[in-house]
């Protein structure tokens, strides 16, 4: 028998970070949980009864494998409106179920076996793997808190190689909140043209800005034809159980892309792009609902972390704060243990998203403003005994 009947793309995946500390906090009572990802909204009522309607309706059949032309149409006719980007709704716009399988699309469809792809880091916790199992190499350049946690273009230049592919940018950030500014931005696409590299920009966060710019990656001049946007209705729509998202790319891509989605999941769940139609027409009100929530949840605990010590970079975008917890005197995994074990409170290690993150927490302020206030009431006590 063999040993295994894996290859050596999948073995070679290293477990996610967060896992662990759910698995343990799941046998827990009294947890409260600055660990999660995901909006603690319900999807709004207009965009779920699209999707029931949808099934009551009989609309409940494979669409075509790009996703409904309608919903197509409604999603370039944002992009363009947003942010004056064109979009070809007939070939440059897939439907996908959500942004997790447009990552797997791009990088299966454009890397061969050794492609590097440098990945400014922290930085979402599946970038790395999904550029592994596409056969490609990751290459983790970390931004720095001194500089509010921007891509380093220079770094970012100093990592090409003969070998480099692609760049991958995740901006609004998750773990650290960063926001790309326009002129660290320009910087990326200036190296992009130089070395002839293609830009997988996923910009899933873009809704979640709080008084900051977000910039297009593919609106930049010159960006739209080596841009791989990606997005989706996750977090904006409070959606992520309908896993629905989208990529946008120029027609070449996005038929390798194609190829790769009809063969593995034919179309994104029809109810699913029923609804998204629902969130692009009608769905604005709650959205800006959604994120004043969230401003209010981000000034709460962003000043509660720096008065118990913890510094804190002000995030501009998405729903984590990252404080930096050096000063326990404990690393972020031991941090992170402890704090669960004896406060019940669950936060995620900052190494949990690569390089950059060793001495931080991710704390995800996507759950309600009282459950913050009683996890910053037991971090003090904690801050207390290990401080
Ligand atoms: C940066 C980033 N990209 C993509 C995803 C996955 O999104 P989706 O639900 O569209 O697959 C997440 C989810 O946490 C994320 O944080």
């Amino acid at each position: 028998m063999r040993e295994t009947f894996l290859n050596k793309r999948v073995t070679g995946l290293k477990p996610s970070g967060i896992r662990k500390y759910f698995d343990i906090a799941a046998t827990m009572q009294d947890v409260i949980s600055l660990g999660i990802g995901e909006p603690d909204f319900f999807t709004p009522e207009s965009i779920s009864q699209a999707g029931i309607r949808s099934i009551q309706h009989g609309d409940t059949h494979y669409t075509s494998n790009a996703g409904l032309i309608e919903l197509r149409h409604a999603l370039s006719k944002h992009l363009e409106k947003k942010y004056a980007v064109s979009y070809n709704p007939d070939n440059e716009l897939i439907i996908t179920v959500g942004v997790s399988e447009a990552l797997y699309l791009v990088f299966t469809a454009v890397l061969e076996p050794g492609d590097e792809v440098i990945i400014p880091t922290p930085c979402f916790v599946s970038y790395q793997a999904e550029v592994e199992l596409a056969g490609g190499v990751a290459v983790e350049v970390p931004s720095r808190l001194e500089n509010d946690f921007n891509p380093d273009p220079a770094a970012i230049e100093a990592a090409v190689t003969p070998r480099t592919r692609a760049i991958l940018l995740g901006y609004p950030n998750n773990p650290t909140g960063a926001v790309a500014t326009r002129d660290t931005l320009h910087k990326i696409a200036d190296i992009a043209e130089k070395y002839d590299l293609l830009v997988v920009s996923d910009e899933i966060y873009d809704r979640l800005v709080y008084d900051f710019e977000h910039v297009c990656f593919s609106a930049i001049p010159g960006m739209h034809k080596r841009t791989v946007l990606l997005g989706g209705f996750s977090k904006a729509y409070a959606m992520t159980g309908w896993r629905i998202g989208y990529s946008a790319a120029p027609v070449e891509i996005s038929k390798g892309m194609l190829r790769i989605h009809q063969f593995t999941v034919m179309s994104a769940p029809t109810m699913s792009q029923m609804a998204a139609m629902e969130a692009l027409e009608n769905g604005e009100p709650f959205v800006e609902e959604m994120v004043a929530e969230y401003d209010r949840r981000r000034r709460l605990i962003v000043s509660g972390l720096n008065s118990l010590g913890l510094k804190t970079f002000e995030p501009r975008g998405a729903f984590y704060a990252f404080p930096q917890i050096t000063v326990s005197g404990l690393n972020e995994n031991l941090f992170a243990e402890r704090l669960l074990q004896e406060e019940h409170v669950a936060l995620v290690p900052g190494s949990a998203f690569g390089v950059g993150g060793e001495g931080f927490v991710r704390c995800s302020y996507a759950t309600s403003y009282e459950k913050i206030e009683e996890a910053l009431r037991r971090l003090e006590r904690f801050m207390r005994r290990v401080g």
